[in-house]
């Protein structure tokens, strides 16, 4: 039996029957509200839209995998601690991976009825597209950020992180395959175009709940970015934050790819599910397709890319 088609009940098994469903290496799929599941995580998806209670204050963080998931969970958690940490050595990020500090909603192994509604601020983070999120949060006006990230370079990633979490060589073979269902829209969570329109959609609709952030811009100007992080989630930088004691620069040194990755707990520890945490951690650049992919694979992801996104006032 495949792991991912655990823990999935008989009222949910039925529910599959009457959705489209395909299979790849790793597992079956089915495909819900406009976007492929494994068994197991679909199951999750519909255990959060029932059961999750959300409350006004609640910030969702949501990222197609492989866009920049584990920088923006570093960076909102920097941001909403900073007040709270006079001991920079006490920080939580010195000592957690960012996911293990932001859960995700619709995973298979969290407890949903373990986050009761409570007085404080509460961080998840999700891979869901916008309809589906919204439907869980039942019409509370929480905040959510979305970071898009160029497909392409999301391709490449997914690639190598996949090799590495399947144990397997790092190969052409394994690219053209993974570009395959990338194309297709048929991967987990795809198909990545209709994903980032929700959320652009949504920031469109309701600017105020829905953030809408690209990894290249965070990359090229990171402390306008964070600026904008923080006054949207409504913990703007005071003057004497920024200017004496540089408080931006600080959380963006923190939370960067080389001190992330470098710190014990990054290097030998491992999410619930077994993931080594430093497969999050990558290169962390910005078009390092252009090293792998051949001018036919481009050329491909380009039209499609530009049939998608037509007259929607977005590119990425
Ligand atoms: P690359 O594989 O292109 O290097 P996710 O966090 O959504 O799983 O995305 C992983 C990608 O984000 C990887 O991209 C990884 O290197 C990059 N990344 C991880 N931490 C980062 C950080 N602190 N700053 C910038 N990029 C980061």
């Amino acid at each position: 039996e495949n792991l991912r088609d655990d823990k999935v009940s008989e009222e949910t098994r039925k529910l599959i029957t009457s959705l489209p469903t395909d299979k790849d290496s790793q597992g079956n799929l089915c495909k819900y509200q406009a976007c492929w599941y494994y068994y197991n995580t679909f199951q999750a998806v519909i255990n959060f839209q029932k059961h999750f209670q959300p409350q006004e204050t609640d910030i969702v963080l949501a990222t197609f995998p492989k866009s920049g998931t584990t920088w923006l969970k570093a960076l909102t958690v920097a941001l909403l601690e900073r007040s709270k940490h006079d001991d920079p050595l006490n920080h939580p990020l010195l000592s957690n991976n960012p996911h293990a500090i932001v859960p995700l909603l619709e995973s298979p192994t969290l407890d949903l009825t373990k986050f009761l509604p409570s007085s404080s601020t509460r961080l998840f983070s999700t891979h869901m597209p916008f309809h589906t999120v919204k439907e869980g949060l039942k019409g509370y006006p929480c905040k959510i950020v979305y970071m898009c990230r160029n497909a392409k370079d999301v391709l490449i990633s997914l690639w190598h992180f996949r090799c590495k979490y399947q144990k397997i060589e790092v190969t052409k073979s394994v690219l053209e395959s993974t570009f395959e269902s990338f194309c297709r829209g048929g991967n987990f969570y795809g198909p990545i175009w209709d994903h980032v329109l929700s959320y652009w959609r949504g920031s469109l609709e309701d600017p105020s709940h829905v953030l809408f952030m690209k990894y290249e811009e965070m990359k090229e100007e990171p402390y306008a970015q964070l600026k904008r992080l923080a006054e949207f989630l409504g913990c703007p930088f005071t003057e004497e934050e920024e200017e004496e004691s540089g408080a931006v620069n600080k959380i963006l040194e923190l939370c960067s790819l080389r001190s992330l990755s470098d710190l014990e707990i990054n290097k030998s520890g491992k999410t619930v599910n077994g993931v080594d945490y430093k497969y999050f951690f990558r290169k962390g650049e910005v078009g390092d397709w252009k090293y792998h992919l051949t001018p036919e694979m481009v050329s491909k992801i380009d039209m499609i890319i530009e049939e998608k996104l037509r007259g929607s006032g977005l590119s990425f």
